[in-house]
C-alpha cells in the first residue's frame, strides 16, 4: 500500500492585529482576564475585503511551493472551515477556480475544530487506496466578521481568530515515513453546547430577524465554555493514546504535539497529563487565538518554518470541539 505524507505546508493570516487592549475599547473585558484564561494576546481579524477563500488560497500557494509541485499536479481538494464564504456551495469549488485548476473534485468538511484532522483523514485513504497522488487539504476560517462585539459575546469574542493553514498530501513509495493513522470521534448529544444556530433550516433568516430586529443571539456562536473545557481535558488525552497504542508507542515518543489552538490552559492540561516536556508542544495560540480548522494546518506550517518538525520526528496531532468531535493523527515526518 503507498504511504501519505505531508509534502508541502503553508499558512496566512490577515495583517490587521486585534489586541486585547484593542477588544477592551469594544466590550468589558480587559488584557489580564483574557491571558489568563486563555493564554491570547492578540487575534487576526480581516478588516477588508478578504474572505474565507481568499485567505485559503494565499495558504495553499505557498504549500505548493513548498511541496516544490505544479498545481496542476493536485488532484483533489479537501477543505475544511466552519465559516464558508456562502451557506451554498462549500469554498473548495471556489478555491479549485481561484487556483486555475483543472475540473478536480472539491470535498468541504464541516467538522470545526476538527476539520482538519477530518480532512486529512479523508486525504491519507484516498492517498493509500491508489485513488489520488496529490490532494490539497485546508483549513480556513473568518470568524471575526461573525462575533458578537459587545460585552453579551466577551466569552466567545476574544477567543476566536481568523486565518488559514494547507497542506499538500501526497503518494510515497517509502513505506517508514507518513500518515501512521488518523482517528476521528463524535458525540451529537453535545451539539448545542458550541453551536451557530442561525439562519440555518431550524431557523431560518425571517424567524431570526422578524420582529426581533439585529440583536437576536441566534446570529452568534454561543460556547457552554466550562463545558467545553471539560470535554476537551478528557478527549484529547483519549484521542492522542488511542493513537499511541494503535502504533504500539509511547508518549515519550511523540517528538512534537500540535493540538488545535482552542485554550493555552487546555494545551498545557495536556501536555501535563501526557508527561510532555513544554517544547514538546507547540503553541502559537498567544499570536493568532482560536482559528478552528486553521490552526492545526496553521501551527503545522510555523513548526516546520521554526525547525521543529524535521525528517524522521513523530509528530502527533489532536483536536476537540463542536459536534462534539475530536480525533488525532500520527506522522512519521
Ligand atoms: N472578559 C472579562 N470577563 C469575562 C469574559 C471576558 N472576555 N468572558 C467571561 N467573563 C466573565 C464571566 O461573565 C464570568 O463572570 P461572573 O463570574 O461574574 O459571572 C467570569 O468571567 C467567569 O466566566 P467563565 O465562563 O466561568 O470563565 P472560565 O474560567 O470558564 O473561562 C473560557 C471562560 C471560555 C475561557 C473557558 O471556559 C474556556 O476556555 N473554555 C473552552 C473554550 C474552548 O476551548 N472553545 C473552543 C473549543 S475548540
Amino acid at each position: 500500500m503507498n504511504s501519505a505524507i505531508i509534502k508541502g505546508t503553508g499558512y496566512y493570516v490577515p495583517e490587521n492585529i486585534v489586541t486585547n487592549d484593542d477588544l477592551s475599547k469594544l466590550m468589558d473585558t480587559n488584557d489580564e482576564w483574557i491571558i489568563e484564561r486563555t493564554g491570547i494576546k492578540e487575534r487576526r481579524w480581516i478588516n477588508n475585503d478578504e474572505s474565507t477563500s481568499s485567505m485559503a488560497l494565499e495558504a495553499s500557494k505557498k504549500a505548493i511551493k513548498d511541496a516544490g509541485i505544479d498545481k496542476h499536479d493536485i488532484d483533489f481538494i479537501v477543505f475544511a472551515t466552519l465559516s464558508p464564504d456562502y451557506y451554498f456551495p462549500g469554498p473548495g469549488v471556489t478555491l479549485q477556480k481561484e487556483l486555475g485548476l483543472n475540473t478536480i473534485g472539491a470535498l468541504d468538511v464541516r467538522n470545526q475544530c476538527s476539520g482538519f484532522i477530518y480532512a486529512l483523514s479523508v486525504a491519507d485513504q484516498y492517498i493509500k487506496t491508489g485513488m489520488y497522488n496529490n490532494i490539497l487539504v485546508v483549513g480556513s476560517e473568518y470568524h471575526s466578521g461573525g462575533l458578537d462585539k459587545t460585552t453579551r459575546g466577551r466569552g466567545v469574542t476574544v477567543i476566536f481568530g481568523d486565518g488559514a493553514g494547507a497542506a499538500i498530501v501526497s503518494k510515497s513509495p517509502n513505506n517508514d515515513r507518513g500518515i501512521l493513522s488518523t482517528h476521528l470521534h463524535s458525540q451529537g448529544e453535545h451539539a448545542e453546547e458550541l453551536t451557530l444556530i442561525g439562519p440555518s433550516t431550524r431557523r431560518w433568516v425571517p424567524e431570526i430577524f422578524d420582529g426581533k430586529g439585529k440583536d437576536d443571539e441566534a446570529i452568534y456562536p454561543y460556547m457552554n465554555g466550562t463545558f467545553v473545557f471539560k470535554h476537551a481535558v478528557t478527549r484529547f488525552p483519549e484521542v492522542i493514546n488511542e493513537a499511541l497504542t494503535k502504533n504500539k508507542l509511547q508518549s515519550t515518543d511523540i517528538d512534537l504535539l500540535i493540538p488545535h489552538q482552542a485554550n493555552l490552559r487546555i494545551s498545557q492540561f495536556v501536555q501535563k497529563k501526557m508527561g510532555l516536556s513544554e517544547n514538546q508542544v507547540f503553541s502559537n495560540i498567544q499570536k493568532y487565538g482560536n482559528t478552528t480548522a486553521a490552526s492545526i494546518p496553521i501551527a503545522l506550517a510555523e513548526a516546520k518554518l521554526e525547525g521543529k518538525v524535521k525528517k524522521g520526528d513523530l509528530i502527533c496531532l489532536a483536536a476537540f470541539g463542536s459536534g462534539f468531535t475530536w480525533a488525532s493523527a500520527l506522522i512519521r515526518w
